[in-house]
């Protein structure tokens, strides 16, 4: 028998990707580069499926079936590079590799376009839920051209999650499409995490709950619009005691977060599409500014509000939280979607923002009943120009602001950080405005260095002769 499909590189992730296909009845060749790993898995699996173990790069390719399908799953950067080397050769016109690990995206474009030009398919893919993910359903994010999908996709919809009996797997583009929108969704998930982590803060140190009873409030959040498997997990980490010590886990936790760079990648690609994603950077630099230990030494010091001055434990502000984070988070998704469409602009994708919020609603790390409300805002409107003025999203919030700017104020009060609420609350207040102060910035501009401007009455550009008589010249 040969296999339908071949997995190198069998660390956890790719050994979950290799069962997942198994078990869903697809013969699976194996490959890695210790081949003890290899038989590992077939000792202690091999009865979920057929799994084809290889152990030189030449009897991989010989066990599949042509076209062949190799899955990379080793490390992004070098190593992808590196595996895709070893096995390109060996292969013939038509078959494909299909890199499953977090790449950047602009890797995948390059390597697409080199392996297209040998005459092989190359799909770059996005695979989220982490390792449980991997095993029992992941979503997944397949760049490429359209004919690697129409030969790949069914292969990757059986083993995907399913939401409504729809699978959360979709063609998202061409070439580095599928990688791009799984980096974006890193950088929301960056960004949902330090919201829930804010709201967090706040129910301790302003409300003035323990771990457990926070644990019940969040329990309570994941019974409404808030559901989702971050808000989930958060309740059982905070439930949880450190068996060594008996103290709330959280707490003997280091705070320090750390990063292996796409939430990073997703702010450097918005800086260079001019997408304002702030609630992501926030997130991104809120980590950055929890890993700066001496930084933070130096300046234990500084004055905080004097202990009176914080009536954050107002009632209801545990009601406020939970507005003041479903709006956040509404507005860190119209800044991700913001980045997608942005994304598929500039590198020439065509990608279907209501599919993308599809295939999140399952088996990723964002998965929320949430998802499903901004699939329904692009189902009604294909065009939407951001989820903040869809219908829904629009009314909460309204309905939430009064909350939203009760809990930034709270929080500056009491001293307690908060840059992704109150930077979510920025950029809805700066699109709401009529007028901006960025009439003075370009002024300012124009004072200095003659960078000229445009005025609100007539078209053209403008300078005025700040050095001189301050009389108006056409630019
Ligand atoms: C997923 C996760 C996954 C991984 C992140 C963690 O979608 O399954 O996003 O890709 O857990 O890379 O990212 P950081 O290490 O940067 O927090």
């Amino acid at each position: 028998e040969q296999a339908r499909i071949g997995v190198t590189g069998l660390a956890v992730m790719g050994r979950n990707l290799a069962r997942n296909f198994a078990r869903h009845g697809h013969a699976v060749a194996l490959h890695n580069r210790t081949a003890a790993r290899t038989r590992e898995l077939v000792e202690q699996f091999g009865d979920e499926g057929t799994f084809i173990p290889t152990e030189t790069a030449e009897d991989f390719v010989a066990a599949l079936e042509r076209p062949r399908k190799l899955v990379v799953m080793v490390k992004a950067g070098a190593p992808t590079d590196a595996v895709i080397e070893e096995f390109a050769p060996l292969l013939e016109p038509g078959d494909m590799i299909i890199d499953g690990g977090n790449a950047h995206f602009l890797d995948t474009r390059r390597r697409e376009a080199d392996l297209r030009r040998r005459g092989l398919l190359f799909v770059g893919t996005g695979v989220s839920g982490g390792e449980e993910g991997a095993l029992n359903g992941p979503s997944i994010m397949p760049g490429g051209s359209a004919e690697a999908y129409a030969s790949l996709g069914p292969l990757l919809e059986d083993i995907a999650a399913t939401v409504d009996g729809t699978p959360c797997c979709t063609h998202v583009g061409a070439d580095g499409a599928g990688h791009f929108v799984k980096m974006v969704h890193n950088g929301i998930e960056y960004a949902d995490m330090q919201l829930i982590a804010e709201s967090y803060d706040l129910l301790r140190h302003a409300v003035g709950l323990e771990p457990a009873e926070i644990a019940e409030v969040f329990r309570t959040w994941n019974t409404g619009r808030l559901e989702s498997y971050l808000i989930e997990i958060t309740a059982e980490i905070l439930d949880h005691a450190d068996p060594e010590t008996g103290q709330p886990f959280v707490d003997v936790v280091l705070d320090r977060a750390e990063q292996k760079g796409t939430g990073r990648w997703t702010v450097q690609s918005a800086l260079d599409l001019g997408v304002p994603v702030a609630g992501i950077a926030e997130a991104v630099f809120a980590r950055s500014v929890s890993g700066h230990t001496g930084l933070r030494a130096a300046a234990a010091g500084l004055p905080g509000p004097r202990p009176n001055s914080a009536d954050a434990s107002a009632p209801g502000l545990a009601d406020a939280i939970e507005k003041a984070l479903y709006a956040s988070k509404i507005v860190a998704y119209a800044q991700g979607f913001h980045q997608i469409e942005a994304g598929a602009a500039e590198y020439g994708w065509e990608v279907d923002a209501g599919a993308m919020a599809t295939i999140w609603r399952g088996g990723c790390i964002i998965r929320a009943r949430f998802l499903d409300r901004i699939r329904a805002a692009y189902a009604a409107d294909p065009h939407l120009p951001t989820l903040l003025t869809d219908e829904h999203f629009a009314q909460a919030l309204g309905d939430a602001q009064d909350a939203w700017r009760s809990v930034v104020a709270a929080a500056a009060r009491a001293g307690i950080p908060a840059p992704g609420f109150s930077s979510a609350l920025a950029y809805y207040d700066a699109l709401r405005a009529g007028r901006l102060p960025a009439a003075l910035t370009q002024a300012q501009r124009d004072f200095f260095g003659a960078h000229t401007y445009r005025r609100t009455d007539r078209d053209g550009s403008y300078h005025t002769l700040w050095g001189g008589d301050r009389s108006e010249v056409t630019a």
